[in-house]
């Protein structure tokens, strides 16, 4: 059954290629993005797919910016199946190790990676309490996992999306009761400006596997570290 979601940081990397992936496959999707003007690729699956595709203007840094999402989603939706909390930034220089990091850098990826699913989680709650089987989905990182960690570096965004991980721990026995699903998610290493070309996957691929795999979560699973395809991992 076709359902609705809503992702942020869909206008470009592994957000506008699960955009895509759910749009082939019947899906409603409301692509959030910062500047939906600019967004040329997102334009364009709109005229794709007719109906199935609203832009909306939105930065997760910013609570006005998530009200204002929040209110024109309400106005076109009765209800949010998933909410893909995608949009995420990597501060350069990624290596810099204790004596070179800068506590602004540290500062902005906490407002992006971990303040930033929280916020919207939170806004898009209302719509989310309507669905069957309502769904939040943060992406995090393998760079995240603290069994996994075995190198210094990455400060901003490893500590940032650690903590987005105990957070989306902190979510899942908080709507426990009210039968929301939070997990979080490592799309994998993949070619995007981010993880770079060296990257094994290309977007296409990780956002396939992703999709079956938050299509078929349910309260089994909450509270959970999942790879793209569904596997648990470590955290
Ligand atoms: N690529 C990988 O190998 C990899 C691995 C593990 C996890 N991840 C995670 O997967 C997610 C997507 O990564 P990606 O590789 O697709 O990255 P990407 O190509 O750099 O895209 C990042 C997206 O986040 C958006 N964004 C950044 N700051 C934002 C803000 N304040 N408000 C709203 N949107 C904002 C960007 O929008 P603008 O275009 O406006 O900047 C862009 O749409 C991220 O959370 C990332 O940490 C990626």
């Amino acid at each position: 059954m076709p359902e609705t979601f809503l992702i942020t940081g869909a206008n470009r990397g592994i957000g506008l290629s699960l955009t895509q992936v759910l749009l082939s496959q019947g899906d409603k999707v409301f692509a959030a993005c910062r500047e939906p003007q600019k967004a040329g690729e997102l334009q364009a699956l709109q005229k794709k797919h007719p109906g199935a595709l609203e832009l909306v203007p939105l930065s997760v840094d910013s609570d006005s910016s998530v009200a204002a999402a929040f209110k024109s989603v309400s106005e076109k939706t009765q209800h949010l199946d998933l909410v893909y909390n995608n949009a995420g930034i990597q501060s350069q220089p990624y290596n810099a190790r204790l004596e070179q990091v800068e506590l602004p850098k540290m500062r902005e990826a906490f407002e992006v990676n971990t303040l930033g699913p929280l916020r919207v989680a939170r806004a898009f709650l209302p719509l989310l309490r309507k669905a069957a089987n309502p769904r939040i989905v943060n992406m995090t990182s393998g760079l995240a996992s603290l069994s996994g960690k075995s190198e210094g570096a990455f400060y901003p965004y490893g500590v940032s999306k650690a903590g987005l991980n105990m957070l989306t721990r902190t979510m899942a026995f908080d709507l426990r009761d009210e039968k929301v699903v939070v997990v979080c998610l490592d799309p994998g290493w993949v070619k995007t400006d981010m993880g770079g070309p060296n990257a094994p996957l290309r977007p296409e691929e990780s956002a396939l596997a992703i999709a079956k795999t938050i299509k078929g979560l349910t309260m089994k699973r909450t509270s959970l570290f999942l790879y793209n395809d569904g596997k648990e991992l470590k955290w």
